[in-house]
C-alpha cells in the first residue's frame, strides 16, 4: 500500500460534490432548499442551456450576515444544527453544510446577499476559492449565480444527457418542491421562458394546476390519513385521468389501409379515419431526432480522412470569429487556414452521410444571415433543415411495412400533427364524423 495523506480541502470538496452535485437539477435542488430552509417566500430560478451555461437562484428569505458569508462556503459549516441534539429535531431541508462548498467546488460561483440591515455582501469563487469581496445594496434576501459548472471536472461534464434531459430534471425537482410548499411562489425560467409559476398562496391545488394544467387538477381527489404515529396528506389522481393525458397528445395505434398519388397515407384504427402527408410526417420524425442530436452536450465526433476547406470574405469572417463557440456548440469546430478560409477536420458523428460539407456551410450561413444568433434558434434551424434533407419526397411508392414503421414512428413524436414548418401532417375524420357524411347517424 501507499503512504497515507490528508486530502487538501479542496479535493474533499471536489469529491463531496460528486456526492451532492451530479448534475444541474442537482444544483438548482439544494439551492432552492436553501432558498425555503431560509423562509422564502418568493423564490426565482432562471436557468441558461439546461443549467449548465448558467443558474441562477433569487429569493428573500432571511440572508446571510457579512461576517457568516465566507464560513457558508466552508466543509460542514451550518446555522441549522449546533450539537448532536439538534439531529433529533432537524426542521430544516439541509444541515450538513456540504452543499454550498461542493457547488463552489466545481464552478464559478457569485452570491449577494444581505440580511436587510445594513450593507450586504458579494462573494465571487471560482472552483472554490474565493476572488473578490465587495459590498452590495442592502435588500433582504440572496441571489446565487452558478455559471461554467463542472468547468474543471470533466470528466462529470461527460456524463451530461441532452439538454432537452437535463431540463426534464430540473423540472422535475422544482416541480416536486413546489408540491411541498405551496407556501411559496416559485418560478422556473429556462432561457426567459417561464415553465412553472406558482402563486404560493398555500393551496396545492393551485400547485397541481400549473404543473399539470387546470383540466387534470380539478379531477385529483384530496387524500388525508391520519393515525397517532403519523399523518399523510396529498392528492392521487384518478386511474382515467393518467390514462387520458397522454392520449391527448398521442395518437393510438394507426392500421396501413393503403398509399394515395404516391404522397399521402391513409390509416385507420376504432376512431375513424386518417389522411396523413408522407413527407410533412417524416419532417416531424426527422426534426425530433435532429433537435435531440444537436442539443446533446457532447458529441460524438467523426475525423474526416480528407478536412473540408470553406472559403469566406473578410467581413464575413468577422461575423464567424464572433460566433465560434456557439457553432463549436452545435459540432462545427472552424480553424483558420490561411487568409479568408476555415478548414473543417471532424464532425458529430450523426450528421447525415454524404451531406456532411453542404450542411455545415448552411449553419453557417445561418450565422451570418442572422448576424445575433442565439444557440437555440441555431439548434432550431439547424434540425428543420437536417429534417427537410433526407425526407422522403412526394410521389414515392411505400411498401405496406414502409408505411407500418412511418405511422409507429410519428405516433412517438412530440407533436404528430404539425411538421417543423408549421403545416398539417394528419387530418382525421372521426367514425362519427363519417357516419354522419353518409347520413347513417344523425
Ligand atoms: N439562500 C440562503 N439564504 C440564507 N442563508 C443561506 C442560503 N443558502 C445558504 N445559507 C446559509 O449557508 C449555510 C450553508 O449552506 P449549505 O447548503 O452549504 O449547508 P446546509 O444547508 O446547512 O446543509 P446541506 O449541505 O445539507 O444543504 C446554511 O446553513 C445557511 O446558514
Ligand atoms: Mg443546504
Amino acid at each position: 500500500m501507499a503512504k497515507i495523506i490528508q486530502l487538501s480541502d479542496d479535493l474533499s470538496n471536489k469529491i463531496a460534490a460528486g456526492e451532492v452535485v451530479e448534475r444541474p437539477a442537482s444544483v438548482v435542488k439544494e439551492l432552492v432548499e436553501n432558498a425555503i430552509d431560509a423562509k422564502s417566500t418568493v423564490i426565482e430560478i432562471d436557468v441558461e442551456e439546461a443549467g449548465l451555461s448558467s443558474i441562477r437562484i433569487i429569493d428573500n428569505g432571511v440572508g446571510i450576515d457579512a461576517e457568516d458569508c465566507k464560513l457558508a462556503f466552508q466543509r460542514h459549516a451550518t446555522s441549522k444544527i449546533k450539537d448532536e441534539n439538534d439531529l433529533f429535531r432537524v426542521r430544516t431541508l439541509g444541515f450538513r453544510g456540504e452543499a454550498l462548498p461542493s457547488i463552489a467546488s466545481v464552478s464559478h460561483l457569485e452570491m449577494k446577499t444581505s440580511t436587510g440591515e445594513g450593507a450586504g455582501t458579494h462573494l465571487a469563487l471560482q472552483g472554490g476559492k474565493i476572488i473578490s469581496e465587495k459590498k452590495t445594496s442592502g435588500r433582504r434576501g440572496t441571489e446565487i449565480v452558478v455559471t461554467n459548472l463542472f468547468y474543471n471536472t470533466p470528466a462529470r461534464l461527460k456524463y451530461m444527457k441532452t439538454v432537452h434531459t437535463e431540463l426534464g430534471n430540473i423540472s422535475d425537482v422544482v416541480n416536486r418542491i413546489a408540491l411541498a410548499h405551496p407556501e411559496v411562489s416559485i418560478r422556473l425560467r429556462h432561457q426567459g421562458k417561464v415553465l412553472l409559476q406558482t402563486n404560493g398562496n398555500g393551496d396545492v391545488r393551485h400547485v397541481l394546476a400549473a404543473i399539470y394544467g387546470t383540466a387534470v387538477a380539478k379531477k385529483m381527489l384530496p387524500l388525508h390519513v391520519q393515525s397517532l404515529d403519523f399523518e399523510v396528506k396529498g392528492y392521487i389522481s384518478l386511474p382515467e385521468v393518467t390514462e387520458t393525458i397522454p392520449e391527448n397528445e398521442r395518437v393510438p395505434v394507426m392500421y396501413p389501409i393503403g398509399q394515395m398519388h404516391g404522397t399521402y397515407i391513409l390509416a385507420q384504427n376504432e376512431r375513424g379515419l386518417y389522411i396523413i402527408d408522407q413527407h410533412a410526417a417524416q419532417e416531424r420524425i426527422k426534426y425530433e431526432y435532429y433537435r435531440e442530436k444537436v442539443g446533446e452536450i457532447k458529441q460524438e465526433v467523426q475525423e474526416m480522412l480528407v478536412p473540408l476547406t470553406f472559403h469566406y470574405s473578410k467581413n464575413d469572417m468577422l461575423i464567424i470569429e464572433e460566433h465560434k463557440d456557439i457553432l463549436a456548440k452545435v459540432g462545427v469546430f472552424l480553424e483558420p487556414f490561411g487568409s479568408g478560409s476555415y478548414i473543417v477536420r471532424s464532425h458529430p458523428q450523426w450528421f447525415p452521410k454524404g451531406e456532411e460539407a453542404e450542411l455545415i456551410e448552411e449553419i453557417i450561413e445561418q450565422v451570418l444571415d442572422e448576424k445575433r444568433v442565439d444557440i437555440k434558434k441555431l439548434r432550431e434551424e439547424a434540425a428543420i433543415m437536417m429534417s427537410c434533407k433526407g425526407s422522403i419526397k412526394a410521389n414515392r411508392h411505400l411498401r405496406h411495412d414502409e408505411i407500418k414503421a412511418l405511422l409507429d414512428e410519428l405516433r412517438q413524436t412530440k407533436d404528430p400533427f404539425t411538421c417543423p414548418h408549421g403545416r398539417p401532417i394528419i387530418i382525421h375524420h372521426s367514425t362519427y364524423e363519417m357516419e354522419k357524411m353518409f347520413k347513417r347517424v344523425m
